[in-house]
């Protein structure tokens, strides 16, 4: 089964092809990056008016290098949410027109459940497993039981790990998104050079908070500004990348045991950095669990990822209803409501 998919929910536009929900044909991701770095932050005006000057050109691209006519397709598969909504209209409407078109059915599928299954495009993972989702607007941990069954365990109070980079490096002087260019100085640092809480690591709960990590790192930038490059941004880059995975690693240890979960999927834009993938490789080996995180690049926002739970629901006759609307927020625990049989 051939399905193409469609990801717009914030500054990526992205399409791509897969064969039964694990083979990619393409996939191509436009950033648009460069354009929101000016603002220091993704402003969601600009970001949907870029998705609609990319999408036709993305989608052409993933049918050429996937070597397919539309005609082969057999669904779309779109993220529905959460995201922003202006961006999210776009690559929906996209969806939507091209389903009606070609006569074929639409899937929406939420975000995160698409990073969840990233790791399924190159190994596929027995059910069931711990997923810890690291992103620019998430930091949860589920327990995902089935494609469609997940139960939150435990999230973030305040900012995202993402989000905690990324103004964490803005408070530095590096350019949006910081979270790759923290991890390149860290690499250089010594993580024991400045002293950051670790905020709410033994607290006995599931919950994340970074802000106070951040105001941390600010009241520590005012006292001793830092210069990029040189020795103390690195330090102070490993450090903070430190308590991130501090929390990180805890939380997870504690989720678990928890859950007895003997499988860990570890997924989304921060699943990329060094430090939590040695830090997860290294909890995954004393606890003797099997460990799942993608290649780096199917951990940031990517279409195919999609493909993998859109596939799976396809197959069933799991699809959305024609006039299915975009949502910005929407719990993972609720994702199955949308389709009709
Ligand atoms: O999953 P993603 O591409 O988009 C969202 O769904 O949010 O995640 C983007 C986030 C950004 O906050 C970015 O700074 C962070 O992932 N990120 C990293 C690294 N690469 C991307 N954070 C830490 N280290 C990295 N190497
Ligand atoms: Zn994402």
């Amino acid at each position: 089964m051939l399905v193409l998919a469609i990801e717009t929910s914030c500054d990526e536009t992205a399409a791509a092809v897969v064969r039964d929900g694990r083979e990619i044909l393409s996939s191509i991701v436009s950033s648009q990056i460069a354009v929101h770095a000016e603002y220091g932050g993704v402003v969601p005006e600009i970001a949907s008016r870029k998705h609609l000057e990319a999408i036709v050109p993305v989608i052409t691209q993933a049918l050429r290098e996937a070597g397919v006519e539309l005609s082969a397709i057999e669904g779309v598969v779109v993220t529905r949410g959460p995201g922003l909504s202006g961006a999210l209209l776009v690559g929906f409407s996209v969806a939507r027109a091209l389903a009606f078109a070609c006569g074929i059915p639409i899937i929406g599928v939420h975000h995160i459940e698409g990073h969840i299954f990233a790791s399924f495009l190159e190994k596929p993972v027995e059910f069931p497993f711990l997923a810890l989702v690291v992103s620019g607007g998430h930091t949860h941990l589920y327990q995902v039981e089935g494609f469609g069954c997940y139960t939150t365990l435990g999230r973030t109070i305040d900012d995202a790990a993402g989000e905690a980079f990324d103004k964490s490096g803005k408070i530095m002087g590096l350019a949006y998104p910081a979270g790759a260019r923290i991890d390149a100085l860290a690499r250089g640092g010594d993580a024991a050079a400045v002293h950051l809480p670790r905020p709410m690591i033994h607290d006995g709960t599931l919950r994340f908070s970074f802000s106070g990590l951040k105001t941390a790192l600010m009241q520590h930038v005012a006292k001793h500004p830092v210069t990029i490059p040189g020795q103390a941004a690195s330090d102070l880059c490993a450090s903070f990348q430190q308590a991130v995975c501090d929390v990180l690693e805890s939380k997870t240890r504690a989720a678990l045991q928890q859950s007895g979960a003997v499988r860990l999927v570890v997924a989304g834009g921060v699943a990329c950095n060094s430090g939590v993938r040695s830090t997860m490789a290294r909890l995954a080996r004393q606890q003797g669990i099997e460990l799942h995180i993608p290649s780096p690049a199917l951990c940031g926002d990517n279409a195919a990822m999609l493909a993998v739970a859109g596939n799976h629901y396809l197959a069933r006759g799991l699809v959305s209803s024609p006039d299915q609307d975009v949502t910005a927020t929407w719990e993972m625990d609720r994702v199955k409501e949308i389709f009709r049989e």
